[in-house]
C-alpha cells in the first residue's frame, strides 16, 4: 500500500508543478506591482519630458532639441514608451475604473503617437503641438483623479 501511494505521489508531482507554474506565470503578466506614483515618477515623467524637450525656444530661438539622427530616434522611443506606459496605467487592479479612466489613458496614448509620428518625421513644429496634447491629456487625468490637485500646473 505504502510503495503504491508514493508512486502515485510521485506521478502527479510534475502536474501539480506544472499547474503551479502556469498560474504564476499567468499572474505575473497581469498583476500590477509598482505603485502608481513610481510609475509617474520613473516613466511617465522622465519619457514625457524628452518628448516636451525636443521643442523648446527662448526668446524666439530653439533651445536644446533634436539635431542628430540618434536624438530624433530618442525622441521618437520615448514617445513610444509613453504610449507604453497606458498598457500599464490599463492594468487590472491599477486601473482606477472603466470609464474616463480608459478614456483619459487613450487620450495620452493618441498624443504619444503624434509625438511619435512627429519624431519620426523630424517635424519640430509637428512636436510643439504633440506635446501640447500630452501635457493636456496629463492635466485631465490629475484634475479629475487627483482631489488635492485644483488648478493645472504651468507647462515645464
Ligand atoms: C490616466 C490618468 C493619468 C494620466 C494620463 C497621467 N497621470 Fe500622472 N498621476 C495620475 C494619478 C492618479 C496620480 C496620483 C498618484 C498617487 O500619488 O497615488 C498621478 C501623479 C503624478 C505625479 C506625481 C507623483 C507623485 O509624486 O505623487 C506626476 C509627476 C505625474 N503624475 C506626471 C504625469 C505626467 C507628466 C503625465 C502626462 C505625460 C501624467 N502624469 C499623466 C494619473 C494620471
Amino acid at each position: 500500500m505504502a510503495p503504491n501511494s508514493l508512486s502515485q505521489l510521485v506521478s502527479i508531482a510534475p502536474l501539480i508543478a506544472a499547474l503551479a507554474s502556469a498560474s504564476c506565470s499567468k499572474a505575473a503578466a497581469t498583476e500590477p506591482v509598482a505603485t502608481l506614483e513610481q510609475i509617474m515618477e520613473t516613466t511617465v515623467e522622465p519619457v514625457s519630458d524628452r518628448v516636451f524637450d525636443a521643442a523648446v525656444w527662448e526668446n524666439g530661438v530653439q533651445v536644446g532639441g533634436p539635431k542628430t539622427e540618434e536624438d530624433w530616434k530618442l525622441v521618437h522611443a520615448n514617445a513610444m514608451m509613453l504610449a507604453e506606459t497606458c498598457n500599464l496605467l490599463l492594468t487590472p487592479g491599477r486601473a482606477k475604473d472603466e470609464g474616463s479612466w480608459v478614456v483619459r489613458t487613450q487620450a495620452m496614448k493618441e498624443a504619444a503617437l503624434e509625438a511619435a509620428k512627429a519624431a519620426e518625421a523630424k517635424d519640430t513644429d509637428a512636436i510643439f503641438v504633440a506635446g501640447g496634447h500630452i501635457f493636456q491629456a496629463c492635466t485631465a487625468c490629475h484634475l479629475l483623479y487627483i482631489p488635492q490637485m485644483v488648478a493645472p500646473p504651468s507647462r515645464p
